[in-house]
């Protein structure tokens, strides 16, 4: 299969190549290319994209660019829609009607009120990051019609997760870590997320939106289930009540629903534990 992967130097992107590169004939684009033979272009720019793509037939294209720093997207709100509506939109119009066109987005687009978003529940966008995302799936769809397909992640981990490296430092030196035991998401395990693009990219059912993610819980549970599977003392954490004051753009509860994703290709997410398990085995703990 021939891939176009577009933000290929980025934490997704790069977790997208370490996975196909071996297997598909993968085509890597980013704005400053990080490895050799990768494609540079800025995708804000219709005319370099159209330039660009001249010789490239990809069957699949996967857009994993985007700005996902929410007070930068806050303070920056055009910045924030070139770089997450833009980019996807000049994509979806280049190859619409020639390759599958997969659209990397966000539990964002929700309001976070109450939880367990399905992929057909309105979206309600709270911040200028979820707006201009969920602006980003609108464009692309209305460019490339039915070739189109949203998948949204929640917070996606792996050994390199941001989230995890501080919980590890932390613990491992014996420091007490606070944990919103009020604000709920579900977390997008990385081998779950790959499970899913693997599947969507086969599909051929006229489904366009898809969710990848885990359980709902508490980022206070999620570092519990973090403390028992690496061995670090659970005492350490301590519970924190999020309020609205602090002004993190955080929501009481973001988590996404896979049901209609697991259903539709007969799949099971990873139970945080194993996959918590899994990590540490990858890290040779
Ligand atoms: N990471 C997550 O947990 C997560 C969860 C849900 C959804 N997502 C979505 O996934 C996407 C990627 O997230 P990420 O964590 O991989 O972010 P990231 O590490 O910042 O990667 C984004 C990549 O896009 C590139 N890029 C930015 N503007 C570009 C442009 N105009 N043309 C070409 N490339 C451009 C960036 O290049 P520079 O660094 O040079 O600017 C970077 O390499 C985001 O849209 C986000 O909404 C991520």
């Amino acid at each position: 299969m021939k891939i176009l992967l577009t933000g290929a130097a980025g934490y997704v992107g790069n977790i997208i190549k370490d996975h196909f590169c071996e297997r598909d004939e993968l085509i890597s684009l980013d704005l400053l290319p990080k490895e050799d033979g990768q494609i540079q272009c800025d995708l804000k720019n219709h005319e370099e994209l159209l330039h660009v793509s001249k010789n490239i037939n990809p069957e699949i294209v996967i857009h994993a660019v985007g700005n996902k720093n929410i007070s930068f997207c806050e303070t920056n709100p055009k910045e924030a829609y070139q770089i997450n509506c833009d980019t996807i939109k000049n994509v979806a119009s280049v190859f619409a009607g020639k390759a599958k066109i997969i659209y990397i987005s966000t539990d964002y687009v929700f309001d976070g009120m109450c939880g367990g978003y399905a992929e057909n529940d309105v979206p309600n966008p709270k911040t200028v990051y979820g707006k201009s995302k969920l602006s980003g799936e609108i464009e692309g769809a209305k460019n490339a019609k039915e070739s189109f397909i949203t998948v949204r992640l929640s917070a996606l981990y792996d050994p390199n997760a941001t989230f995890l490296c501080y919980l590890r430092q932390k613990l491992s030196s014996g420091q007490v870590v606070e944990c919103f035991s009020n604000i709920r998401y579900s977390p997008t395990y990385v081998d779950d997320f790959l499970k899913i693009l693997e599947k969507v990219i086969l599909s051929n059912d006229g489904t366009n939106v898809f969710h990848a993610c885990g359980k709902a819980l508490s980022r206070y549970e999620f570092a519990l289930f973090f403390a028992k599977v690496f061995g670090f003392d659970s005492g350490l954490l301590k519970k924190q009540l999020y309020t609205k004051d602090e002004n993190l753009f955080l929501f009481p509860d973001l988590s996404l629903s896979n049901k209609r994703t697991c259903e539709l290709f007969g799949i099971e997410m990873t139970k945080t534990e194993e996959a918590l398990l899994e990590i540490k085995k990858r890290l040779n703990l």
